[in-house]
């Protein structure tokens, strides 16, 4: 039997700018000590590798912040690393996501070296006062040269964009969708803009010079996003998330289909399972505090249990968020009971009201279910 697969997530917590939208664990640093850096995640690696022994290493994310600035040498000497602690899959996974600007475009061949095999851009949009009004580096010029470059150089790539920007028209929103069509290769990220708590975007939008779409336009760009990504062979596989079928990012599958993952790097968490429990890790957030805490080892990140009844809430959370939904099974493993039953009191209504699906197989949301996925969750698991 193949040893169980594992995801291996590495975060990069810097950025050029911060974008007035994002609550990533993502910082601006006016100098950056990347050997240094370099070092405590590799360290931070071997320590991780003891946790998690006997493994099979199916994919590698670097996230961020923006993982495009780091040196294309570190992320060599993290794959390697993690080659060197386990077995890979035969079609290893390994993604970066980059931000398109032209400075960083120049290390994308430099990515490829270092064995990275797909590329997912911070494209946001695909306009210039919408680029501006994000905040963002880089121009819409510079976002259709990155993305032929990621097209020439790797073997798969994907971008993101944020629709229901304040103002948006679904006419807009359909004619951005048309050159992002044009663009696109295998993979689409397409998110609904929320404004974050601690963001510059909360604070304008609590004085009122920042309004989102309401409800029913958002719905309404959501529901053409869908059916237009539907219709060009990119259905969703995931809330935000568009793919040819078998292109879809096989990382991220992890995290939704609640599998193990490690996770490396300031703030970020994994999920392990040891026999019939799942163990949570959290890294220290703020990046300075997470290289102390590595080159010394005070303080050594904890790996807590999950109780039985969070992991299964976390299962359901994030196995909903896919159109394929949740195995019946997984859920009857971990709740000692049938679904109808361990969900007695809310299922039925959600059912009723066209939110939730289930069969013999699986509990899966609609789409109308998925696109107002926090209230019912909210409802079911109250
Ligand atoms: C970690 S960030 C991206 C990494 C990279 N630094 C970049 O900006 O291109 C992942 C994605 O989340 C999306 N995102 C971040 N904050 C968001 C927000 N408030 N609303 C909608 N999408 C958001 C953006 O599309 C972003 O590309
Ligand atoms: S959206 Fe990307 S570039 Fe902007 S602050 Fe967040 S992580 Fe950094």
């Amino acid at each position: 039997m193949l040893p169980q697969s594992l995801a291996v997530y590495i975060h990069w917590p810097f950025c050029r700018s911060k974008c007035p939208y994002c609550d990533f664990n993502s910082h601006v640093r006016e100098r950056i000590d990347a050997k240094r850096w370099t070092r405590a995640l590799l360290a931070e690696t071997d320590r991780q590798a003891e946790l998690a022994p006997d493994r099979r290493v199916a994919s590698i994310f670097f996230g961020g912040g923006t993982p495009s600035l780091m040196p294309p040498a570190t992320v060599a000497a993290l794959v390697e690393r993690v080659r060197a602690h386990w077995p890979v899959a035969s079609d290893l996974e390994i993604t970066l996501e980059a931000n398109p600007n032209s400075a960083e475009a120049e290390r994308f061949a430099g990515f490829a070296g270092a064995g990275v095999n797909r590329l997912s851009l911070g494209v946001q949009a695909l306009d210039d006062d919408a680029l501006r009004f994000l905040g963002r580096a880089h121009d819409h010029a510079e976002a259709v040269a990155a993305i032929g470059l990621a097209r020439d150089i790797f073997p798969r790539y994907s971008f993101d964009l944020i629709y229901a920007r304040p103002g948006q028209t679904a006419a807009e929103w359909d004619a951005e969708l048309d050159a992002a069509l044009r663009l696109a290769g295998e993979h689409l990220s397409l998110y609904q803009l929320t404004i974050e708590p601690g963001t510059a975007f909360a604070t304008r939008a609590a004085r009122g010079d920042l309004v989102v779409p309401d409800e029913d336009a958002a719905t309404a760009l959501f529901e053409l996003t869908q059916s237009r990504l539907a219709a060009a062979g990119l259905p969703a596989y995931e809330i935000s998330n568009h793919a040819r079928p078998g292109c879809e990012s096989r990382h991220n599958l992890a995290y939704w289909r609640y599998q193990d993952y490690l996770g490396i790097g300031p703030g970020a968490h994994g999920r392990l399972t040891r026999g019939t429990e799942k163990f949570a890790t959290q890294q220290r957030r703020a990046p300075e505090a997470w290289l102390e805490q590595v080159e010394t080892g005070r303080g050594e990140p904890e790996t807590t249990p999950i109780p039985r009844d969070s992991a299964l809430e976390e299962l359901v959370m994030m196995g909903l968020r896919l159109g394929e939904g949740v195995p019946r099974a997984r859920i009857e493993a971990m709740a000692g009971c049938e679904v109808e039953r361990r969900f007695a009191r809310t299922l039925p209504r959600l059912i009723d009201g066209g939110f939730l699906m289930l069969d013999g197989e699986r509990l899966r949301a609609t789409a109308s279910g998925r696109q107002r996925l926090n209230a019912v969750l909210a409802a079911l698991l109250a």
